[in-house]
């Protein structure tokens, strides 16, 4: 039955945009503090999680229910880059578990194209976890260098307009 499908993308909605929101905001600050990769990696997982908003709608709308553009979380105002990819990655798991156990409720519900589409946006967020997590490790390995050749790489930049390297 299509109303509890569209119960489920709506939560999907809700915690997608929560993603968008709060990487944005880790994207803002990291950029701030001259992190460019850790900046660019959380606004273009942001822009991927925008899409999943999308998808998401696409299918509410086309099972003839309503899109509620809520977030499911207020954006948390963390600061610390470490911190802010612990959070990241914890919200990316937590999605994946969440998208896994809808995933099987839709099929319950014999809707097999919201079952699919929720397993597809479990890859997605699985790669994410990778991806932050990597990150988290080349912190544990690097340690403050890493930090440190994030800002160098920025300053050769500022100092090298065009091309030149
Ligand atoms: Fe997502
Ligand atoms: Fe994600």
């Amino acid at each position: 039955m299509s109303e509890k499908s569209i119960e489920i993308l709506n939560k999907v909605v809700a915690d997608e945009m929560s993603a968008v929101h709060q990487y944005m905001y880790f994207h803002f600050h990291c950029d701030d503090q001259g992190y460019d990769p850790i900046s660019s990696l959380f606004e273009k997982t942001a822009i991927e999680e925008m899409i999943h908003v999308e998808t998401a709608a696409k299918r509410i709308l086309f099972l003839g229910g309503e899109v509620e553009m809520v977030s499911a979380h207020e954006v948390e105002k963390i600061h610390d880059v470490r911190k802010m990819l612990e959070r990241a990655a914890a919200m990316e798991k937590e999605s994946a578990h969440a998208y896994n156990v809808w995933a099987n409720e839709a099929s319950a519900n014999a809707d097999s194209a919201t079952k699919r589409l929720l397993e597809d946006l479990v890859l997605d967020e699985e790669r994410h976890f990778d991806q932050y997590n990597d990150e988290i490790d080349n912190i544990e390995r690097f340690g403050e260098q890493y930090f440190a050749l994030q800002s160098i790489e920025r300053s050769k930049a500022a100092g090298s307009p065009g091309d030149g390297e």
